[in-house]
Protein backbone atom coordinates (compact mmCIF):
# COMPACT_ATOMS: atom_id res chain seq x y z
CA UNK A 1 0.00 0.00 0.00
CA UNK A 2 1.44 3.25 -0.94
CA UNK A 3 1.05 5.23 2.40
CA UNK A 4 1.16 8.82 1.39
CA UNK A 5 -1.58 8.31 -0.43
CA UNK A 6 -3.45 6.16 1.11
CA UNK A 7 -5.63 6.64 4.37
CA UNK A 8 -4.82 3.91 7.21
CA UNK A 9 -8.05 2.57 7.70
CA UNK A 10 -9.34 1.35 11.37
CA UNK A 11 -12.54 -0.29 12.26
CA UNK A 12 -13.11 0.41 16.61
CA UNK A 13 -15.80 -1.82 17.71
CA UNK A 14 -18.08 -0.74 19.76
CA UNK A 15 -18.99 2.94 21.25
CA UNK A 16 -18.36 2.39 24.86
CA UNK A 17 -15.51 4.52 26.10
CA UNK A 18 -12.53 2.85 25.41
CA UNK A 19 -13.73 3.08 21.74
CA UNK A 20 -14.67 6.45 21.94
CA UNK A 21 -11.30 7.46 23.72
CA UNK A 22 -9.18 5.70 21.23
CA UNK A 23 -11.17 7.93 18.09
CA UNK A 24 -10.61 11.34 20.50
CA UNK A 25 -6.86 9.87 20.21
CA UNK A 26 -6.58 9.45 16.59
CA UNK A 27 -8.65 12.86 15.83
CA UNK A 28 -6.30 14.32 18.18
CA UNK A 29 -3.07 12.74 16.07
CA UNK A 30 -5.07 14.41 13.07
CA UNK A 31 -4.96 14.27 9.44
CA UNK A 32 -1.11 14.20 9.41
CA UNK A 33 -1.59 11.06 11.08
CA UNK A 34 -3.37 9.18 7.99
CA UNK A 35 -5.89 7.42 10.22
CA UNK A 36 -9.33 7.68 9.45
CA UNK A 37 -11.79 5.50 11.75
CA UNK A 38 -15.47 3.87 11.81
CA UNK A 39 -16.92 3.58 15.16
CA UNK A 40 -19.39 0.33 15.09
CA UNK A 41 -21.87 -0.02 18.08
CA UNK A 42 -24.07 -3.44 18.11
CA UNK A 43 -26.29 -1.75 20.40
CA UNK A 44 -29.55 -0.04 18.58
CA UNK A 45 -30.34 1.84 21.49
CA UNK A 46 -27.61 4.08 22.95
CA UNK A 47 -23.63 4.71 22.95
CA UNK A 48 -21.30 4.62 26.08
CA UNK A 49 -21.36 0.75 27.02
CA UNK A 50 -20.80 0.33 30.82
CA UNK A 51 -21.21 4.43 31.28
CA UNK A 52 -24.98 3.99 31.15
CA UNK A 53 -27.40 6.51 33.10
CA UNK A 54 -31.04 5.34 33.62
CA UNK A 55 -33.09 9.10 34.17
CA UNK A 56 -36.64 7.88 34.97
CA UNK A 57 -37.38 11.78 34.18
CA UNK A 58 -35.82 15.21 32.95
CA UNK A 59 -35.66 16.45 36.43
CA UNK A 60 -32.31 17.26 37.05
CA UNK A 61 -31.44 14.00 39.81
CA UNK A 62 -34.10 11.75 38.80
CA UNK A 63 -31.20 9.43 37.52
CA UNK A 64 -29.06 6.79 39.04
CA UNK A 65 -25.83 5.59 37.22
CA UNK A 66 -26.52 1.60 36.40
CA UNK A 67 -22.41 1.56 35.50
CA UNK A 68 -19.53 3.89 36.58
CA UNK A 69 -20.90 6.15 39.23
CA UNK A 70 -17.69 6.87 41.04
CA UNK A 71 -13.68 8.14 40.14
CA UNK A 72 -11.19 8.48 43.41
CA UNK A 73 -8.42 10.72 42.26
CA UNK A 74 -5.42 8.68 42.94
CA UNK A 75 -2.13 8.78 40.77
CA UNK A 76 -3.09 6.06 38.66
CA UNK A 77 -6.20 7.67 37.36
CA UNK A 78 -5.14 10.74 35.84
CA UNK A 79 -6.18 9.61 32.64
CA UNK A 80 -9.16 10.40 33.42
CA UNK A 81 -9.04 13.51 35.42
CA UNK A 82 -7.13 14.68 32.24
CA UNK A 83 -10.03 13.57 30.25
CA UNK A 84 -12.78 15.57 32.32
CA UNK A 85 -10.25 18.79 32.16
CA UNK A 86 -10.32 18.03 27.96
CA UNK A 87 -13.68 17.59 27.80
CA UNK A 88 -14.90 21.10 30.39
CA UNK A 89 -16.34 18.55 32.71
CA UNK A 90 -14.01 19.49 35.33
CA UNK A 91 -15.89 22.44 36.82
CA UNK A 92 -17.91 22.25 39.77
CA UNK A 93 -21.02 22.06 38.70
CA UNK A 94 -19.88 19.15 36.79
CA UNK A 95 -16.98 16.78 39.08
CA UNK A 96 -19.47 16.83 42.12
CA UNK A 97 -18.05 15.53 45.14
CA UNK A 98 -18.54 11.22 45.59
CA UNK A 99 -18.87 10.59 49.29
CA UNK A 100 -17.71 6.78 49.75
CA UNK A 101 -18.68 7.19 53.01
CA UNK A 102 -20.75 9.55 54.94
CA UNK A 103 -19.66 12.47 56.74
CA UNK A 104 -21.26 12.28 59.90
CA UNK A 105 -20.76 8.15 60.14
CA UNK A 106 -24.71 7.35 60.17
CA UNK A 107 -23.96 4.84 57.42
CA UNK A 108 -25.41 1.32 58.40
CA UNK A 109 -23.77 -1.45 58.84
CA UNK A 110 -26.25 -4.62 59.45
CA UNK A 111 -25.34 -7.74 59.86
CA UNK A 112 -26.45 -10.77 61.97
CA UNK A 113 -29.20 -9.03 62.01
CA UNK A 114 -27.92 -6.41 64.01
CA UNK A 115 -27.98 -2.94 62.78
CA UNK A 116 -24.41 -0.94 64.17
CA UNK A 117 -23.86 3.03 62.26
CA UNK A 118 -20.24 3.18 61.06
CA UNK A 119 -19.00 5.87 63.79
CA UNK A 120 -20.28 3.54 66.43
CA UNK A 121 -18.37 0.41 65.13
CA UNK A 122 -15.43 2.85 65.10
CA UNK A 123 -15.51 3.24 68.62
CA UNK A 124 -16.12 -0.80 69.04
CA UNK A 125 -12.83 -0.91 67.17
CA UNK A 126 -11.12 1.47 69.39
CA UNK A 127 -12.30 -0.17 72.50
CA UNK A 128 -11.08 -3.45 71.35
CA UNK A 129 -14.51 -4.91 71.00
CA UNK A 130 -13.99 -6.88 67.69
CA UNK A 131 -16.83 -8.72 66.97
CA UNK A 132 -19.64 -6.35 67.54
CA UNK A 133 -21.94 -7.92 65.60
CA UNK A 134 -21.58 -11.32 67.56
CA UNK A 135 -20.71 -13.44 65.53
CA UNK A 136 -18.51 -15.65 67.41
CA UNK A 137 -16.05 -16.22 64.34
CA UNK A 138 -13.05 -18.21 65.17
CA UNK A 139 -9.95 -15.93 65.16
CA UNK A 140 -11.53 -12.83 64.99
CA UNK A 141 -9.04 -10.67 67.87
CA UNK A 142 -8.09 -7.64 65.73
CA UNK A 143 -10.00 -4.87 63.67
CA UNK A 144 -11.02 -6.12 60.00
CA UNK A 145 -8.43 -3.23 58.78
CA UNK A 146 -5.76 -4.89 61.14
CA UNK A 147 -6.73 -8.56 59.96
CA UNK A 148 -6.91 -7.45 55.84
CA UNK A 149 -3.85 -5.10 56.08
CA UNK A 150 -1.24 -7.92 57.37
CA UNK A 151 -1.79 -9.68 54.50
CA UNK A 152 -2.07 -7.06 52.15
CA UNK A 153 0.33 -4.04 53.16
CA UNK A 154 3.32 -5.18 51.58
CA UNK A 155 2.05 -5.11 48.36
CA UNK A 156 -0.09 -1.69 48.80
CA UNK A 157 2.78 -0.15 50.09
CA UNK A 158 5.39 -1.87 46.76
CA UNK A 159 2.49 -0.44 44.51
CA UNK A 160 2.19 2.91 46.24
CA UNK A 161 5.81 3.51 45.48
CA UNK A 162 6.41 2.37 42.49
CA UNK A 163 3.65 0.47 40.64
CA UNK A 164 5.40 -1.51 38.29
CA UNK A 165 8.19 -2.97 40.97
CA UNK A 166 4.67 -3.60 43.00
CA UNK A 167 3.04 -5.49 40.22
CA UNK A 168 6.00 -7.63 39.60
CA UNK A 169 5.81 -8.59 43.12
CA UNK A 170 2.04 -9.57 42.94
CA UNK A 171 2.75 -11.22 39.44
CA UNK A 172 5.14 -13.31 41.54
CA UNK A 173 2.11 -14.82 43.31
CA UNK A 174 -0.23 -14.75 40.72
CA UNK A 175 -0.96 -18.37 40.89
CA UNK A 176 -2.72 -17.38 44.14
CA UNK A 177 -6.12 -16.71 45.18
CA UNK A 178 -6.95 -14.40 47.88
CA UNK A 179 -8.06 -17.06 50.34
CA UNK A 180 -5.32 -18.91 49.43
CA UNK A 181 -2.91 -16.35 50.46
CA UNK A 182 -4.94 -15.67 53.57
CA UNK A 183 -5.35 -19.43 54.46
CA UNK A 184 -1.92 -20.45 53.97
CA UNK A 185 1.53 -19.71 56.54
CA UNK A 186 2.50 -17.11 53.11
CA UNK A 187 2.85 -13.57 54.88
CA UNK A 188 6.21 -12.77 56.71
CA UNK A 189 4.50 -13.80 60.15
CA UNK A 190 3.58 -16.88 58.28
CA UNK A 191 -0.01 -16.38 59.54
CA UNK A 192 -3.23 -18.76 58.95
CA UNK A 193 -6.60 -17.58 59.04
CA UNK A 194 -9.27 -20.32 59.91
CA UNK A 195 -11.81 -20.43 56.96
CA UNK A 196 -14.69 -19.16 59.18
CA UNK A 197 -12.88 -16.10 59.54
CA UNK A 198 -11.60 -15.60 56.04
CA UNK A 199 -15.61 -15.61 55.02
CA UNK A 200 -16.09 -13.19 57.34
CA UNK A 201 -13.50 -10.34 55.75
CA UNK A 202 -14.89 -11.19 52.52
CA UNK A 203 -18.42 -10.39 53.82
CA UNK A 204 -17.48 -7.06 54.63
CA UNK A 205 -14.80 -6.27 52.87
CA UNK A 206 -16.13 -7.63 48.98
CA UNK A 207 -18.38 -9.68 47.90
CA UNK A 208 -19.77 -13.07 48.33
CA UNK A 209 -16.99 -15.71 46.47
CA UNK A 210 -15.08 -12.68 45.40
CA UNK A 211 -11.82 -14.11 47.18
CA UNK A 212 -11.49 -17.15 44.97
CA UNK A 213 -10.61 -14.72 42.21
CA UNK A 214 -6.80 -13.77 41.70
CA UNK A 215 -4.69 -11.94 44.94
CA UNK A 216 -3.71 -9.48 42.40
CA UNK A 217 -7.35 -8.54 41.78
CA UNK A 218 -8.29 -7.79 45.56
CA UNK A 219 -4.96 -6.50 46.17
CA UNK A 220 -5.69 -3.60 43.51
CA UNK A 221 -9.58 -3.25 44.78
CA UNK A 222 -8.65 -2.56 48.02
CA UNK A 223 -6.08 -0.06 46.91
CA UNK A 224 -9.10 1.79 44.63
CA UNK A 225 -11.36 1.86 47.81
CA UNK A 226 -8.55 2.72 50.25
CA UNK A 227 -5.81 4.45 49.15
CA UNK A 228 -3.39 6.09 50.88
CA UNK A 229 -3.23 8.90 51.73
CA UNK A 230 -6.94 8.73 50.74
CA UNK A 231 -8.11 10.81 47.86
CA UNK A 232 -11.01 13.16 47.16
CA UNK A 233 -13.72 10.95 45.13
CA UNK A 234 -16.06 12.17 42.53
CA UNK A 235 -18.66 11.41 40.20
CA UNK A 236 -20.22 13.69 37.73
CA UNK A 237 -23.51 15.21 38.13
CA UNK A 238 -26.22 14.85 35.87
CA UNK A 239 -24.62 10.98 35.16
CA UNK A 240 -21.33 9.03 33.84
CA UNK A 241 -23.20 9.01 30.27
CA UNK A 242 -22.16 12.69 30.24
CA UNK A 243 -18.68 11.69 29.34
CA UNK A 244 -19.47 9.42 26.69
CA UNK A 245 -21.25 11.82 25.10
CA UNK A 246 -19.13 14.97 25.56
CA UNK A 247 -16.46 12.57 24.06
CA UNK A 248 -18.87 12.00 21.51
CA UNK A 249 -19.62 15.72 20.44
CA UNK A 250 -15.75 16.37 19.57
CA UNK A 251 -15.05 13.70 17.08
CA UNK A 252 -14.61 14.33 14.07
CA UNK A 253 -16.82 11.13 12.74
CA UNK A 254 -20.14 10.12 13.90
CA UNK A 255 -21.14 5.94 15.39
CA UNK A 256 -22.69 3.77 13.63
CA UNK A 257 -25.52 3.02 16.07
CA UNK A 258 -27.27 -0.50 15.48
CA UNK A 259 -23.80 -2.01 13.67
CA UNK A 260 -23.49 -5.30 15.49
CA UNK A 261 -20.55 -7.09 14.21
CA UNK A 262 -20.81 -11.10 12.68
CA UNK A 263 -17.38 -11.89 11.47
CA UNK A 264 -13.65 -10.46 10.98
CA UNK A 265 -12.14 -12.33 8.43
CA UNK A 266 -8.43 -12.02 6.82
CA UNK A 267 -7.91 -10.69 3.70
CA UNK A 268 -5.66 -11.77 1.43
CA UNK A 269 -3.98 -10.15 -2.14
CA UNK A 270 -3.20 -12.90 -4.84
CA UNK A 271 0.08 -15.52 -3.89
CA UNK A 272 0.30 -13.43 -0.53
CA UNK A 273 0.65 -15.04 2.70
CA UNK A 274 -0.12 -12.64 5.34
CA UNK A 275 -3.48 -10.48 5.18
CA UNK A 276 -3.68 -7.49 3.97
CA UNK A 277 -6.41 -6.27 5.75
CA UNK A 278 -9.21 -7.36 7.86
CA UNK A 279 -12.91 -7.81 6.36
CA UNK A 280 -15.04 -6.88 9.11
CA UNK A 281 -18.67 -8.03 8.47
CA UNK A 282 -21.91 -6.52 10.22
CA UNK A 283 -25.72 -6.90 9.93
CA UNK A 284 -27.58 -3.84 10.93
CA UNK A 285 -31.37 -2.24 9.89
CA UNK A 286 -30.04 -1.85 6.58
CA UNK A 287 -28.83 -5.67 5.74
CA UNK A 288 -25.33 -6.98 6.23
CA UNK A 289 -22.02 -5.27 5.03
CA UNK A 290 -18.32 -6.12 4.50
CA UNK A 291 -16.09 -3.14 5.17
CA UNK A 292 -11.94 -3.46 4.97
CA UNK A 293 -9.80 -2.11 7.62
CA UNK A 294 -6.28 -1.87 8.19
CA UNK A 295 -6.65 -2.21 11.73
CA UNK A 296 -9.02 -3.26 13.86
CA UNK A 297 -9.93 -2.51 17.37
CA UNK A 298 -12.50 -4.87 19.00
CA UNK A 299 -13.75 -2.89 22.81
CA UNK A 300 -15.96 -5.15 23.45
CA UNK A 301 -16.21 -7.28 25.99
CA UNK A 302 -14.52 -11.21 25.31
CA UNK A 303 -18.15 -12.77 25.60
CA UNK A 304 -19.47 -10.56 23.09
CA UNK A 305 -16.39 -11.04 21.09
CA UNK A 306 -16.59 -14.63 21.54
CA UNK A 307 -20.44 -14.54 19.55
CA UNK A 308 -18.10 -12.76 16.80
CA UNK A 309 -17.27 -15.31 14.14
CA UNK A 310 -13.40 -15.02 14.11
CA UNK A 311 -12.31 -18.43 13.06
CA UNK A 312 -10.90 -17.97 9.25
CA UNK A 313 -8.48 -15.17 11.95
CA UNK A 314 -7.09 -19.17 13.23
CA UNK A 315 -6.50 -17.68 16.69
CA UNK A 316 -3.95 -19.41 18.22
CA UNK A 317 -5.18 -22.13 20.83
CA UNK A 318 -3.88 -19.86 24.01
CA UNK A 319 -5.75 -17.11 22.61
CA UNK A 320 -9.42 -18.93 22.36
CA UNK A 321 -8.53 -20.42 25.55
CA UNK A 322 -7.82 -16.86 27.25
CA UNK A 323 -11.11 -15.00 25.43
CA UNK A 324 -13.29 -18.47 26.86
CA UNK A 325 -12.03 -18.31 30.01
CA UNK A 326 -10.69 -14.93 31.76
CA UNK A 327 -13.21 -14.57 34.20
CA UNK A 328 -15.79 -11.95 34.16
CA UNK A 329 -17.91 -10.76 37.29
CA UNK A 330 -21.89 -9.93 37.55
CA UNK A 331 -23.15 -6.49 39.46
CA UNK A 332 -26.60 -5.74 39.60
CA UNK A 333 -27.50 -2.38 40.48
CA UNK A 334 -31.41 -1.81 41.34
CA UNK A 335 -32.45 1.46 41.24
CA UNK A 336 -36.11 2.54 43.25
CA UNK A 337 -37.63 6.35 42.35
CA UNK A 338 -39.27 6.78 45.94
CA UNK A 339 -42.14 9.83 46.63
CA UNK A 340 -39.57 11.19 48.72
CA UNK A 341 -35.30 11.23 49.94
CA UNK A 342 -36.72 9.28 53.33
CA UNK A 343 -33.35 8.57 53.97
CA UNK A 344 -32.13 12.03 54.55
CA UNK A 345 -35.08 12.41 56.67
CA UNK A 346 -34.40 9.68 59.27
CA UNK A 347 -33.57 10.73 62.97
CA UNK A 348 -30.34 9.63 61.68
CA UNK A 349 -30.09 10.66 58.52
CA UNK A 350 -28.23 9.03 55.77
CA UNK A 351 -26.36 11.88 53.59
CA UNK A 352 -24.09 9.96 50.95
CA UNK A 353 -22.02 7.59 51.35
CA UNK A 354 -23.33 3.38 51.52
CA UNK A 355 -24.80 1.25 53.96
CA UNK A 356 -24.00 -2.56 54.00
CA UNK A 357 -25.68 -5.87 54.72
CA UNK A 358 -25.17 -9.46 54.45
CA UNK A 359 -28.69 -9.82 53.63
CA UNK A 360 -29.67 -10.16 49.92
CA UNK A 361 -29.46 -6.53 49.58
CA UNK A 362 -25.84 -6.12 50.40
CA UNK A 363 -25.14 -2.64 49.56
CA UNK A 364 -27.43 0.67 49.73
CA UNK A 365 -25.86 3.53 47.78
CA UNK A 366 -27.18 7.06 48.70
CA UNK A 367 -27.41 9.69 46.15
CA UNK A 368 -24.00 12.06 46.63
CA UNK A 369 -26.04 14.49 44.07
CA UNK A 370 -29.53 16.15 44.38
CA UNK A 371 -28.89 15.64 48.28
CA UNK A 372 -31.85 17.75 49.70
CA UNK A 373 -33.54 18.04 46.36
CA UNK A 374 -37.09 16.43 46.19
CA UNK A 375 -36.27 13.80 43.23
CA UNK A 376 -36.00 11.03 45.15
CA UNK A 377 -34.04 8.22 42.98
CA UNK A 378 -31.29 5.92 44.71
CA UNK A 379 -29.56 2.65 44.52
CA UNK A 380 -31.22 0.60 46.87
CA UNK A 381 -29.05 -2.77 45.84
CA UNK A 382 -25.49 -2.87 44.32
CA UNK A 383 -24.25 -6.43 44.15
CA UNK A 384 -21.21 -8.41 42.68
CA UNK A 385 -19.88 -12.11 42.21
CA UNK A 386 -22.63 -14.37 43.71
CA UNK A 387 -24.82 -11.57 45.58
CA UNK A 388 -25.37 -10.61 42.06
CA UNK A 389 -26.19 -13.84 40.70
CA UNK A 390 -28.63 -14.73 42.57
CA UNK A 391 -30.37 -11.39 42.65
CA UNK A 392 -30.25 -12.11 38.67
CA UNK A 393 -32.27 -14.65 38.46
CA UNK A 394 -35.49 -12.25 39.83
CA UNK A 395 -34.23 -9.96 36.98
CA UNK A 396 -37.34 -10.60 34.21
CA UNK A 397 -38.19 -7.64 32.99
CA UNK A 398 -39.63 -4.06 34.36
CA UNK A 399 -43.31 -5.74 35.14
CA UNK A 400 -42.51 -9.31 35.84
CA UNK A 401 -43.88 -10.29 39.27
CA UNK A 402 -40.04 -11.59 39.98
CA UNK A 403 -39.14 -8.25 39.71
CA UNK A 404 -41.61 -7.21 42.59
CA UNK A 405 -40.50 -10.13 44.45
CA UNK A 406 -36.91 -8.31 45.13
CA UNK A 407 -38.09 -5.35 45.21
CA UNK A 408 -40.37 -6.31 48.42
CA UNK A 409 -37.40 -8.26 50.01
CA UNK A 410 -35.12 -5.44 49.11
CA UNK A 411 -37.94 -2.77 50.93
CA UNK A 412 -37.76 -5.16 53.61
CA UNK A 413 -33.96 -5.06 53.86
CA UNK A 414 -34.19 -1.49 54.16
CA UNK A 415 -36.42 -0.99 56.75
CA UNK A 416 -34.71 -3.41 58.83
CA UNK A 417 -31.21 -1.73 58.21
CA UNK A 418 -32.57 1.77 58.90
CA UNK A 419 -35.12 0.76 61.44
CA UNK A 420 -37.88 1.86 59.92
CA UNK A 421 -41.53 0.97 61.21
CA UNK A 422 -43.87 2.46 59.02
CA UNK A 423 -43.22 0.98 56.03
CA UNK A 424 -45.40 3.38 53.62
CA UNK A 425 -42.49 5.72 54.03
CA UNK A 426 -41.00 3.58 51.37
CA UNK A 427 -43.77 3.30 48.55
CA UNK A 428 -42.34 3.47 45.39
CA UNK A 429 -43.37 5.16 41.84
CA UNK A 430 -40.97 2.95 39.72
CA UNK A 431 -37.65 1.24 39.70
CA UNK A 432 -34.98 0.28 36.75
CA UNK A 433 -32.64 -3.00 37.81
CA UNK A 434 -29.74 -3.66 35.01
CA UNK A 435 -28.16 -6.96 35.46
CA UNK A 436 -24.84 -7.03 33.51
CA UNK A 437 -24.14 -10.86 33.15
CA UNK A 438 -27.75 -10.71 31.48
CA UNK A 439 -27.07 -8.09 28.99
CA UNK A 440 -26.09 -9.22 25.70
CA UNK A 441 -23.82 -6.31 24.75
CA UNK A 442 -22.02 -6.35 28.03
CA UNK A 443 -22.38 -10.12 28.59
CA UNK A 444 -20.43 -9.77 32.20
CA UNK A 445 -19.79 -6.77 34.38
CA UNK A 446 -16.02 -6.32 34.19
CA UNK A 447 -13.47 -8.54 34.03
CA UNK A 448 -12.07 -9.78 37.44
CA UNK A 449 -9.18 -12.35 36.82
CA UNK A 450 -9.15 -16.10 38.26
CA UNK A 451 -5.98 -16.86 40.37
CA UNK A 452 -3.09 -17.75 37.30
CA UNK A 453 -5.07 -15.38 34.66
CA UNK A 454 -2.83 -12.37 34.47
CA UNK A 455 0.40 -13.95 33.83
CA UNK A 456 -0.94 -17.12 31.72
CA UNK A 457 -3.46 -15.40 29.62
CA UNK A 458 -3.39 -11.62 29.71
CA UNK A 459 -0.78 -11.58 27.71
CA UNK A 460 -2.50 -12.83 24.69
CA UNK A 461 -5.31 -10.46 24.79
CA UNK A 462 -2.46 -7.36 25.41
CA UNK A 463 -0.92 -7.61 21.73
CA UNK A 464 -1.66 -7.59 18.45
CA UNK A 465 -2.52 -10.25 16.34
CA UNK A 466 -0.75 -10.36 12.78
CA UNK A 467 0.10 -6.71 13.95
CA UNK A 468 -3.59 -6.21 12.78
CA UNK A 469 -6.13 -6.92 15.57
CA UNK A 470 -5.50 -4.65 18.90
CA UNK A 471 -7.60 -5.61 21.79
CA UNK A 472 -8.83 -3.19 24.10
CA UNK A 473 -11.55 -2.54 26.50
CA UNK A 474 -11.21 -2.69 30.49
CA UNK A 475 -10.06 -6.62 30.65
CA UNK A 476 -7.35 -5.95 28.32
CA UNK A 477 -5.63 -3.87 31.37
CA UNK A 478 -4.92 -3.97 34.84
CA UNK A 479 -7.26 -1.95 36.41
CA UNK A 480 -10.09 -3.88 35.50
CA UNK A 481 -13.72 -2.47 36.39
CA UNK A 482 -12.70 1.12 36.30
CA UNK A 483 -12.71 3.84 33.31
CA UNK A 484 -8.78 3.98 33.77
CA UNK A 485 -9.02 0.62 32.66
CA UNK A 486 -10.50 1.48 29.32
CA UNK A 487 -8.38 4.42 28.34
CA UNK A 488 -5.14 2.51 29.41
CA UNK A 489 -6.14 -0.22 26.75
CA UNK A 490 -7.57 2.21 24.01
CA UNK A 491 -4.05 4.08 24.44
CA UNK A 492 -2.24 0.94 23.91
CA UNK A 493 -4.24 0.01 21.37
CA UNK A 494 -3.41 3.10 19.06
CA UNK A 495 -0.06 2.95 20.16
CA UNK A 496 -0.04 -0.29 18.81
CA UNK A 497 -0.85 0.85 15.54
CA UNK A 498 1.52 3.69 15.10
CA UNK A 499 4.12 1.27 16.24
CA UNK A 500 3.08 -1.03 13.46
CA UNK A 501 2.85 1.65 11.05
CA UNK A 502 6.23 3.12 11.85
CA UNK A 503 4.61 6.57 12.06
CA UNK A 504 7.52 8.24 14.42
CA UNK A 505 6.15 11.63 14.45
CA UNK A 506 3.05 10.57 15.73
CA UNK A 507 4.16 7.93 18.45
CA UNK A 508 6.37 11.21 19.37
CA UNK A 509 2.93 13.06 19.46
CA UNK A 510 0.83 10.87 21.46
CA UNK A 511 3.74 10.50 23.91
CA UNK A 512 5.11 14.02 24.11
CA UNK A 513 4.00 15.94 27.42
CA UNK A 514 2.49 18.44 25.51
CA UNK A 515 -0.50 15.75 24.74
CA UNK A 516 -3.60 16.50 26.47
CA UNK A 517 -3.94 12.48 27.36
CA UNK A 518 -1.49 10.67 29.85
CA UNK A 519 0.34 8.52 28.87
CA UNK A 520 -0.49 5.29 31.24
CA UNK A 521 2.67 3.12 33.18
CA UNK A 522 0.84 -0.10 32.08
CA UNK A 523 2.30 0.20 29.15
CA UNK A 524 6.23 0.98 29.64
CA UNK A 525 6.88 -2.78 29.51
CA UNK A 526 6.49 -2.24 25.69
CA UNK A 527 8.29 1.17 25.62
CA UNK A 528 11.57 -0.94 24.59
CA UNK A 529 9.57 -1.54 21.12
CA UNK A 530 8.61 2.06 21.39
CA UNK A 531 12.17 3.20 21.63
CA UNK A 532 13.15 0.76 18.81
CA UNK A 533 10.93 2.29 16.71
CA UNK A 534 11.49 5.54 17.49
CA UNK A 535 14.46 5.34 17.44
CA UNK A 536 15.43 7.20 20.18
CA UNK A 537 15.64 6.71 24.02
CA UNK A 538 12.37 7.68 25.22
CA UNK A 539 12.34 9.61 28.36
CA UNK A 540 9.22 9.68 30.72
CA UNK A 541 7.46 12.84 31.04
CA UNK A 542 7.01 13.93 34.25
CA UNK A 543 3.35 14.68 33.72
CA UNK A 544 2.68 10.77 33.55
CA UNK A 545 1.02 9.12 36.08
CA UNK A 546 0.46 5.12 36.16
N1 LIG B 1 -15.38 0.35 39.86
C1 LIG B 1 -16.61 -0.26 40.23
C2 LIG B 1 -17.16 0.38 41.50
O1 LIG B 1 -16.59 1.34 41.96
C3 LIG B 1 -16.57 -1.74 40.26
C4 LIG B 1 -15.56 -2.46 41.05
C5 LIG B 1 -15.90 -3.68 41.52
C6 LIG B 1 -14.27 -2.06 41.30
C7 LIG B 1 -15.04 -4.45 42.24
C8 LIG B 1 -13.39 -2.82 42.00
C9 LIG B 1 -13.78 -4.01 42.49
O2 LIG B 1 -18.15 -0.03 42.03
Amino acid sequence: RNRNAEPIRIGILGAGIAGLYAALLIDYLGPESGMTYDILEANPNRIGGRLYTHRFSDSPNDYFDAGAMRYPKIPWMKAIFSLFEFLNLDGPKSLIPYYLGDVRGNNIRHFNNISISSARLEAADARGNFDPFSTKVDGLNDTINNLMGHKIDPFKKMLTEDFQTGWDALMSFDRWSMRDWLALPADEFQRTYPEQLIKYLETFTSSTGLFDCALSETILDAMDFDYQPEPEWFTIQGGGDVIANAVLDRLTRPVQVGYRVTAIAPVFEPDCTSPSALKVTTTSADGPTDTEYDHVIPTMPLGCLRMVDTSALQFPWELQTALRTLHYDSAIKVAVKFKTRWWEKLPRPQIGGASTTDRPTRTVVYPSYGIGSKDATMIVSYTWAQDAQRIGAYVKGHDCASEQVLIECIKRDLADMHDIEDMSILDHLDHKIVNWYGDEFSNGAFALFGPGQFSSMYPQVTQPISGMFHFAGEATSVHHAWIIGSLNSAYRSVLEILIHEDNQAMIKKLMSPDCPFSRPKEIDCFLTTVQVAIGQSYQPSQSTSN
